[in-house]
C-alpha cells in the first residue's frame, strides 16, 4: 500500500502554465507536413497551416511554443523566412538530414501558428553562427511599434502592428552543435548577446540563456556565476536545463522493449530531479530570491527511429512507457515549480516523444498527449506540498518508487491529483489524505493499455487512451484508489 498525505492548506506555489510548454523545431517531419502543408495544399489548412493538428493540440491548451530549434536555431538566419515565398533561399537543413530548407515558415509563419494555438511564443536566436546586430534586427523587427527599417520591412511583408514576443532564448546548446563552446567563453558572449536584446515600447523581453547539458554543474556554476547581473541590473530571466531520457544510446527501439528496458526508461527519467535539485542548488547560491528561472526547454524520450525512416528526422513511435515518462516527469517539474518555471517536451509533432504523429492527410494522437490532456488542469493551479510514502519496484538489483505523483488546487477550489504507478505487474492501492479539506465529490480518468508497449497506429488510433477509473472509494477527507499496473491516473477532488 501506498500513502499520499495532501497539505492542502499549504499551498503556496503556483505552477507555471509553460511547465506544460512545447518544441518545434524545423527537423524531419516537424513544421513542414506536422504544421505547415502550404495555403494550396489539399489538406485541410488555415492560412498554410493544417487544421486538425491545431485543432487537437488546441484540446490540451499549449502555452508557450520554442522554434526553431535546437540545433537548427544556431543555423537560422532569420531574414531568410521572411518576404515573398517564392524568393526565399534555399538551405542546407546541415543538422537534419542535410535536407533542403525552403525557408516557406518563417517569422511571419510561426506568429501565424501560435496565434492559432492561443500560445506564448518563445524564440531561440543564433549565437553560434549570427551577429550580434542580426540578433538584434530580428527583435526589432518583430517588436518595434515606430518607423525603423526593420519595423517597416515587417509592414512591407504585411503585419503592421508589432507582435508580442516574451521569450526569447540566446542560442542553443552552445556547448556542442550551437558552438562547442566552453561555458566561460560562452559565459561572455552570452552578456554581449543578451545587452542587444532589447525592449521596445511596452514588450519585455524574458532572456534565457543557455543552460547546462544533463549532469553539467560547471556550466551552471559559471553562468550563474557570470552571466545573472551586473551592477543591480538584471542580465539573465532564464537559465535552459536539456536532459533527455536515452534508455539505449539512442538506438533502442520504440515500440520493441522488455521489462528491463521499461525499468531503466523509468530510472533514467526521475534522474531529473536529481537534476532538478542540484541545479537549483547552485542557482540558490547565486540567485536566493528566484530572479532565474530553470527553463527545462528539451525533454523527452529519445529511442531509434522507426524501421525505414531517415535517421536524421528522429521520427519514434509512443507507446504507454512514454506515457509514464511523460507523466512521472511533468509531476516533478510540478514539486519544484518554485524554479521551474517552463519546459519544453521535445518535440510536438513527428519527432522525439511526439504528442501528434502524421502521415500525410492523417493525423493520431499518442499516448503522450493524453497524459497532456490528463495534466492540463495543473496549468497555473497552486502546488499542494504531498508527502508519499511507497514500496520500492525492483529490476535486476535496481530499485526506484513504485509510485509517483503531484497535486494542486485549481482557481475553482478542486484539487487534482496526478498518480503515476510505474510498476507494470502490480495493482498499487494509494490511500490519499487531504489535510485541510472536505471532500464531497471525487471523478478520475486513467490511461493503461494491457501491454507495455502498446501504442497508437493509423489503422488503430484508440489503443491508448484514457477511461474512467471507478476504483475509488471515499470516507471523509480519505481515499482509496486502486491504480491499475503501469498506468497515469487524474483523480479531481471537489
Ligand atoms: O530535439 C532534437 C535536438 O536535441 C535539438 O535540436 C538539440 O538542441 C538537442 O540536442
Amino acid at each position: 500500500m501506498a500513502k499520499l498525505v495532501l497539505d492542502v492548506n499549504g499551498a503556496k506555489h503556483k505552477i507555471d502554465r509553460n511547465i506544460y510548454g512545447h518544441f518545434a523545431e524545423h527537423l524531419g517531419r516537424c513544421i513542414y507536413e506536422g504544421f505547415w502543408v502550404g495555403e494550396d495544399s489539399p489538406i485541410p489548412n488555415e492560412n498554410g497551416i493544417r487544421k486538425d493538428v491545431v485543432g487537437a493540440l488546441k484540446k490540451i491548451r499549449v502555452p508557450v511554443l520554442r522554434w526553431p530549434g535546437g540545433c537548427f536555431a544556431d543555423e537560422y538566419h532569420w531574414k531568410d523566412g521572411v518576404g515573398p515565398r517564392e524568393k526565399r533561399p534555399k538551405r542546407i537543413n546541415n543538422h537534419w538530414g542535410g535536407v533542403i530548407e525552403n525557408n516557406h515558415f518563417g517569422t511571419h509563419e510561426y506568429f501565424e501558428l501560435c496565434r492559432q494555438l492561443g500560445a506564448e511564443p518563445y524564440i531561440c536566436g543564433n549565437v553560434g553562427s549570427g551577429t550580434v546586430w542580426e540578433m538584434q534586427q530580428w527583435v526589432e523587427y518583430i517588436t518595434f511599434p515606430g518607423d525603423s527599417e526593420m519595423a517597416n520591412w515587417r509592414r512591407e511583408n504585411g503585419r503592421e502592428e508589432p507582435w508580442r514576443l516574451k521569450y526569447f532564448g540566446i542560442g542553443n546548446e552552445n556547448w556542442n552543435c550551437g558552438g562547442k563552446m566552453r561555458a566561460e567563453y560562452y559565459a561572455d558572449l552570452y552578456r554581449q548577446y543578451q545587452n542587444f536584446v532589447r525592449n521596445y515600447g511596452d514588450n519585455e523581453i524574458f532572456r534565457i540563456a543557455c543552460g547546462p547539458r544533463n549532469d553539467d554543474y560547471h556550466w551552471t556554476e559559471v553562468l550563474m556565476s557570470r552571466a545573472t547581473q551586473m551592477r543591480g541590473m538584471q542580465m539573465m530571466d532564464g537559465l535552459a536545463l536539456h536532459y533527455y531520457t536515452v534508455p539505449g544510446e539512442k538506438q533502442d527501439s520504440a515500440v520493441h522493449f522488455d521489462e528491463s528496458d521499461w525499468h531503466r526508461t523509468m530510472r533514467l527519467a526521475l534522474f531529473m530531479e536529481e537534476l532538478i535539485i542540484k541545479h537549483s542548488r547552485i542557482m540558490d547560491k547565486y540567485d536566493p530570491e528566484k530572479r532565474v528561472a530553470l527553463i527545462v526547454d528539451e525533454w523527452g524520450t529519445w529511442f531509434g527511429v522507426e524501421p525505414g525512416t531517415e535517421p536524421g528526422f528522429l521520427y519514434q513511435q509512443n507507446t504507454l512507457r512514454d506515457a509514464l515518462v511523460a507523466g512521472l516527469t511533468l509531476n516533478i517539474f510540478n514539486n519544484y515549480c518554485e524554479r521551474v518555471k517552463m519546459a519544453n517536451i521535445a518535440q510536438i509533432v513527428n519527432v522525439l516523444q511526439a504528442l501528434i504523429l502524421t502521415r500525410g492527410p492523417e493525423m493520431i494522437v499518442t499516448p503522450t498527449y493524453h497524459v497532456f490532456d490528463l495534466y492540463q488542469v495543473h496549468q497555473d493551479a497552486t502546488l499542494i506540498p504531498t508527502e508519499l510514502t511507497c514500496e520500492s519496484y525492483v529490476v535486476e538489483d535496481a530499485a526506484i518508487p513504485e509510485l509517483n505523483a503531484s497535486a494542486s488546487v485549481g482557481p475553482g477550489g478542486s484539487v487534482n491529483i496526478t498518480l503515476c504507478n510505474l510498476n507494470p505487474h502490480k495493482e498499487l492501492l494509494v490511500s490519499a489524505v487531504l489535510d485541510g479539506f472536505a471532500v464531497k465529490e471525487v471523478a478520475s480518468r486513467v490511461l493503461t493499455s494491457a501491454n507495455m508497449n502498446d501504442h497508437n497506429t493509423f489503422e488503430q488510433p484508440d489503443v491508448v487512451r484514457p477511461r474512467a477509473l471507478d476504483s475509488i472509494s471515499l470516507k471523509e477527507n480519505h481515499l482509496s484508489i486502486t491504480l491499475p499496473p503501469k498506468s497515469v491516473a487524474l483523480v479531481t477532488v471537489r
